[in-house]
């Protein structure tokens, strides 16, 4: 079976509690069970890793490359302000990765307008919530 990977970055695994006038009600659980199902649909299982440790992520991305994988979804949390670390590993990946963030962070602090990580994925979507990783999956469906 097809796999598509599935990263999420630093507190979002406290989705649902996190925020929820920014992030919604969903948990991270919630979100990650319809995305499967969806995939499911399409024979493709998604391999999820979510971790607060930006050398987690960039390992989870060394080790899901070297298994073959080529297509996924990321969102690097407050990683994608910041890390260049993060950056490299998924330039550095064949894997072809659709950043996603809940909230639209165009609409948010200016210190969140800018993606480093952003360049080295494939597409980005922010402001869609739970729904832009759908989105994102339905795209490199197409892939
Ligand atoms: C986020 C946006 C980031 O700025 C923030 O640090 C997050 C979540 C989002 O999904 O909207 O942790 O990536």
């Amino acid at each position: 079976m097809k796999k598509i990977a599935l990263l999420n970055g630093p507190n979002l695994h406290r989705l649902g509690k996190r925020e929820p006038e920014i992030y919604g009600s969903r948990s991270l659980e919630d979100i990650v069970g319809d995305l499967r199902r969806t995939a499911g649909h399409f024979d493709v299982e998604i391999e999820h890793y979510q971790s607060n440790h930006e050398g987690d992520l960039i390992e989870k991305i060394h080790e899901w490359s070297d298994a073959g994988i080529t297509l996924g979804i990321i969102n690097p949390a407050g990683l994608t302000h910041t890390s260049v670390a993060l950056r490299d590993a998924i330039q550095a990946s064949p894997i072809r990765f659709v950043e996603v963030h809940l909230s639209n962070i165009h609409q948010r602090e200016e210190f969140r307008h800018h993606s480093v990580t952003a360049p080295a994925c494939v597409a980005q979507v922010t402001g869609m919530g739970p729904q832009g990783y759908q989105a994102a999956l339905h795209f490199l469906l197409t892939l």
